[in-house]
């Protein structure tokens, strides 16, 4: 058996990367999907599209890297998580679009469902607090709006899945979530690792619709069907939590930050379930079989790349991402220039939904050069706020937050102007590993442990290895002056949207 296959279903595309015992990529396919925007603030995917590309990419890989299904010790899965998908449990056909986590359409709802308890109604017992961006409400939206919904969910006709069930479902007809996407819902107990009726009633999901939850790292089923027949799929990870452990942050104190579409930093804060008093969420990091859970600190921003994409899509100014470095480096600053992507209001560590986005500090002088830096600037800023947030709840938590460099992957860290203004803005040394592809690497470290291809988390220690570091170098006085202007240009997006 020479590698572990590793299937990342993520917001934008579907890959499937293949890896060897040291860690090291073998293989890659990738097919990118529709983004689908019916009303301003929606966003949904096509379900049977997920699907067909996941199962595009997994035969691609092999072909491409000449590797016969023989080869292969198992498949683990990741995944864009909260994305809602409800199907029906006889022909497997979905019954409305994916709603996907920045779908924003469930704004009103959870304001009713927050009532005068508030938004962190359900936060000691599902570490997040009620917002549009978790799947609890999504599946209570369609199955408000689909025809005849509720009545077949309640009867047992209809499944509800996150994005890791929805494949898992279709590639061995088994109806299966992990821990980690579970605590994506609002409706999984974080400490008994169950669904909570109470929740479930009070946000209208009934019980019978949803997946049985099992542990990160376990055989769950053999494949069916098509080129991988008869392989275990034995891991399953939520993206986030995939790249926390593929970059083996395996310790309390230790963390990460991904910069995809949106940028998630997770602190691995051990055993038992840590909340935030600054706006984080309480999340499970993983759950190796039999083992206790280890619970992470996540601060989740919404639009961090996908503000490039935007960039690039909607007004046009650049033909493909990479080029926005080219463009923000032919100038030395902002200009003055600061750009807020509130495009589903703010999510950590200030939770507004009522924010839009804006562009302050606009004069005649600034250029399309500024607003490219002002717009990689935007990432580096609300990484800045959420690592003070975690600073902030580690100290409260005596827990030894990791100072010594913040370990980063994912799309936007080939960008060496946003990594070295990264560095300066957290005044923090910021370093990438040799292996960028965390998220995919991790979910395969999850398969390959339980099936033994890996003996244990020490092999993921030691296959970690770094590749880059940037130091920060700003002075302290300009940091200080740059961080108040984008507070300002913050404030400037609440109250926006009703
Ligand atoms: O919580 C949303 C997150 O899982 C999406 O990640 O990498 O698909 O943008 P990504």
């Amino acid at each position: 058996m020479r590698y572990v296959a590793a299937i990342d279903q993520g917001t934008t595309s579907s890959r499937c990367i293949l890896f060897d015992r040291s860690g090291q990529i073998a293989g890659v396919a990738q097919r990118e999907h529709d983004q689908l925007f019916p009303k301003p603030g929606w966003v949904e995917h096509d379900p049977e599209t997920l699907w067909r590309n996941t199962e595009f990419v997994l035969g691609a890989a092999l072909e491409k890297a000449e590797v016969r299904a023989a080869d292969i010790a198992a498949v683990g899965v990741t995944n864009q998580r909260e994305t809602t998908v409800v199907w029906e449990r006889e022909t497997g056909r979905p019954i409305h679009n994916a709603i996907v986590w920045q779908d924003t359409r469930t704004d009103r709802l959870c304001t009713e469902l927050a009532g005068a308890q508030g938004a962190d109604r359900y936060a000691d017992r599902t570490g997040l607090p009620l917002s549009t961006y978790f799947s609890g409400p999504k599946v209570r939206w369609i199955l408000d709006t689909v025809p005849g919904a509720r009545q077949r969910a309640e009867s047992g006709e209809l499944c509800f899945g996150t994005v890791d069930s929805w494949v898992l479902w279709n590639l061995t007809g088994r109806h299966i979530t992990d821990v980690t996407n579970a605590s994506r819902t609002l409706l999984m107990d974080l400490r008994t690792l169950q669904w909570d009726s109470e929740i479930c009633a009070e946000i209208g999901v009934p019980t019978s619709m949803l997946p049985e939850i099992r542990s990160s790292s376990e055989i769950y089923a053999e494949i069916t069907s098509g080129p991988l027949a008869g392989i275990p799929v034995a891991g399953i990870l939520g993206d986030q939590q995939a790249a926390t452990f593929g970059q083996a942050c395996l310790s309390p104190g230790e963390a990460k930050n991904t910069y995809g579409t949106g940028n998630f930093m997770l602190l691995n804060t051990g055993t038992t379930p840590v909340f935030s008093e600054h706006g984080l969420l309480t999340t499970v990091c993983y759950r190796l079989g039999e083992q206790p859970p280890v619970y992470a600190l996540e601060g989740s921003i919404a639009v961090t790349g996908a503000l490039v994409q935007w960039f690039r899509d909607n007004l046009g100014i650049i033909d493909a991402a990479p080029e926005i470095e080219d463009l923000a480096r032919t100038v030395d600053d902002n200009g003055g220039a600061y750009i807020v992507p509130a495009f589903s209001g703010l999510f950590a560590p200030r939770w507004r939904p009522d924010a839009r986005g804006v562009i302050a500090g606009l004069t005649r002088f600034v250029t399309k050069a500024h607003l490219a830096r002002a717009i990689l600037e935007s990432t580096a800023f609300q990484t800045r706020e959420v690592m003070d947030a975690m600073r902030a709840d580690a100290e409260a938590n005596e827990l030894n937050l990791e100072s010594v460099a913040l370990k980063v992957d994912g799309g936007m860290v080939a960008n060496d102007l946003l990594m070295q203004f990264q560095a300066d803005i957290l005044d923090l040394p910021v370093v990438r590993p040799l292996v960028n592809e965390t998220t995919a690497l991790g979910a395969a470290y999850a398969a390959g442990l339980a099936v033994g291809y890996w003996s244990g988390t020490d092999d993921i220690r030691a296959n970690w290895t770094a590749e880059a570091t940037w130091n920060p170098a700003m002075p302290a006085a300009e940091r200080e002056s740059r961080l108040r202007d984008w507070n300002k240009a913050v404030e400037r997006t609440y109250n926006w949207a009703d």
